[in-house]
């Protein structure tokens, strides 16, 4: 596949750059106690805010299914390494759902004067813990394009507008630890199909 084939198509990029926006506005502006919740125009503010946030990353993630991972890379990519990729992508739009519908679950419970309990709490755990998982997601997440942005492979490129004059690096550590990487995904991939027969 060339290149130029291989580039994410512009609402690819402004659903993936924009929602950004919309991520971290939605984790600064976080509530620190749910007191702050008898604000009913913060109240309805959240709610607003909590729907809005859902409908775009199931709109993004409806409008992704259609394109391949790893659409702009140069060489074929070894199966192992896309489902980890695919995991790591389908974990991210599930915590990112499940915050949303965490908060909201919290709103609805709030207006039915369930302001403690072990439901509540649980429900509190479980939004807070999908922020958490957010966060290491998405770090694992852009050290893997940054990775892959040093060993040139194309995917960078597919989807970042800066830095992206990508060819395959030509380092020798780098691609003797391709070389590496492939070798290990391949033993991997040969050891499931074994399993399979
Ligand atoms: C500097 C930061 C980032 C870089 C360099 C980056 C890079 C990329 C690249 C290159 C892809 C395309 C992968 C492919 O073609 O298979 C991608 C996809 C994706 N990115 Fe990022 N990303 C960044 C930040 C983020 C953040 C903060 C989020 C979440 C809020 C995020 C969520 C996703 C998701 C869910 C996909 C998969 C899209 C799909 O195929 O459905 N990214 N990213
Ligand atoms: C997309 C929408 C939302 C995002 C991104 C978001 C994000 C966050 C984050 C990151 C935290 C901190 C979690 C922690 O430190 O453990 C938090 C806490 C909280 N959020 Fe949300 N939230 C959203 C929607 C909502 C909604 C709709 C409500 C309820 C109306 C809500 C109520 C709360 C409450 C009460 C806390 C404090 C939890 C505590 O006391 O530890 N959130 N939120």
């Amino acid at each position: 596949m060339s290149r130029m084939e291989g580039n994410h198509k512009l609402p690819a990029k402004v659903f993936h750059w924009g929602f950004i926006l919309l991520y971290v506005y939605g984790i600064f502006k976080q509530i620190d106690d749910i007191s702050e919740l008898e604000n009913s125009r913060l109240l309805i503010f959240e709610v607003f805010f909590a729907i809005l946030f859902l409908i775009i990353v199931m709109m993004r993630y409806f409008y992704m299914q259609q394109f391949e991972t790893f659409l702009g890379a140069h060489e074929p990519v070894p199966l192992v390494h896309k489902y980890i990729a695919k995991i790591i992508h389908k974990s991210m739009y599930f915590c990112l759902a499940l915050l949303p519908v965490t908060g909201l679950l919290i709103a609805a419970m709030f207006t039915q004067g369930i302001t403690d309990g072990p439901i509540q709490d649980s429900i509190l755990d479980l939004h807070g813990f999908s922020a958490d998982l957010s966060y290491i997601l998405i770090a694992i997440h852009i050290g893997a394009a940054l990775y892959s942005r040093i060993k040139g492979e194309g995917v960078w490129s597919s989807m970042v507008p800066l830095w992206n004059e990508e060819i395959p690096s030509t380092n020798t550590k780098i691609i003797k630890l391709i070389t590496l990487e492939n070798e290990y995904f391949n033993r991997v991939e040969n050891f499931i199909s074994s399993l399979k027969k």
